[in-house]
């Protein structure tokens, strides 16, 4: 037949995939993360984002929050290290030696002020580091042709919603459309993206897509995102392919919420119990 370029991500590709932890590893092989995540009224997101990294495996992780974040990042995740920004309400800074993280995840509830830009503008510019980009930090590169122009010959995920996808490719016509952007924007950029939605769809620099078939509307609820972006920045650090890392971190993300049903159930559901259904998740896979 002719070929195509859309594809089902299936349990027995994820099991194939998922690699065991072996006896003498030790946590500097499974990847030092960074998040940049969280603002002003805005903290739960780096919250979430932390707490859904060190349920995916990473080795160790440092969180970057503005000051008024320190002592609610150290008290509900006594785990990740917490470095503050100068600025007090938002994100205005790279941390000092950037150099030594294995990735980077930045997004999630940091806002969209001039500072912000200008911090997302400098991690852009001076980091050679696969970076998992989100929510507003999405909506900054989309506003601004020459953030843009600095997406070329990185190793990028996106993993945008539906409305940031638009701002990041223009108006789309129909689902159809959407797909099509997609590809041309995974392509141009030679960048990965998951767009997020019912099915989410991951597209690769090939041009090919793959459909996610986990998940339920039970995720329809503030924060679920963020926890995709810490899954997969604790991927990326684990040493998955970026393209590994997408496809892994969506369909476990989902299945986490699909082991959710059986306790909290759809309606009840919130990010929080997505989280702490990740041990299921990944022991479900293994
Ligand atoms: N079925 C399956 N999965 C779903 C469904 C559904 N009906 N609805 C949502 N999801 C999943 C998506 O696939 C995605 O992984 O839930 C997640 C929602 O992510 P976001 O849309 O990014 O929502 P979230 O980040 O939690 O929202 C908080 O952050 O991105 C900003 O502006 C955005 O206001 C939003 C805020
Ligand atoms: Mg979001």
């Amino acid at each position: 037949g002719a070929p195509t370029n859309f594809f089902c991500t299936t349990q027995e590709d994820i099991q194939q995939l998922l690699k065991p932890r072996r006896k003498f590893s030790h946590k500097g092989m499974y990847g030092h993360a960074l998040l940049l995540c969280g603002g002003y009224g805005k903290m739960g997101a780096a919250v979430l984002a932390a707490r859904a990294c060190l349920r995916s495996g990473v080795g160790l992780l440092t969180v970057q929050v503005p000051q008024a974040g320190y002592s609610i990042l150290q008290t509900a995740v006594p785990e990740a290290m917490t470095l503050t920004d100068k600025n007090r309400r938002h994100l205005s800074e790279l941390p000092q030696g950037v150099e030594k993280y294995d990735v980077i995840g930045v997004g999630p509830g940091i806002g969209t002020e001039r500072v912000t830009k200008t911090a997302i503008g400098q991690l852009l510019a001076t980091s050679s580091h696969p970076l998992v980009i989100d929510a507003d930090a999405i909506n900054l590169i989309a506003a601004s042709e020459k953030l843009k122009a600095q997406l070329y010959k990185k190793k990028l995920i996106f993993t945008p919603h539906p409305k940031e996808f638009e701002r990041l490719v223009g108006k789309v016509k129909n689902d159809y459309d959407r797909l099509q952007h997609l590809r041309e924007f995974c392509m141009e950029y030679k960048c990965y993206v998951a767009l997020k939605g019912s099915h989410t769809a991951i597209g690769t620099p090939e041009g090919k897509v793959y459909f996610n078939t986990t998940g339920n509307p039970g995720m329809a609820t503030g924060g679920t995102g963020d926890v995709l972006t810490g899954i997969i920045t604790a991927l990326v650090g684990q040493q998955y392919t970026l393209e590994e890392a997408c496809r892994l971190g969506v369909y476990v993300h989902g299945l986490a919420a699909d082991l959710a049903l059986q306790t909290v159930g759809e309606i009840a559901m919130t990010a929080s119990d997505v989280i702490d259904h990740l041990p299921r998740a990944f022991l479900h896979l293994t």
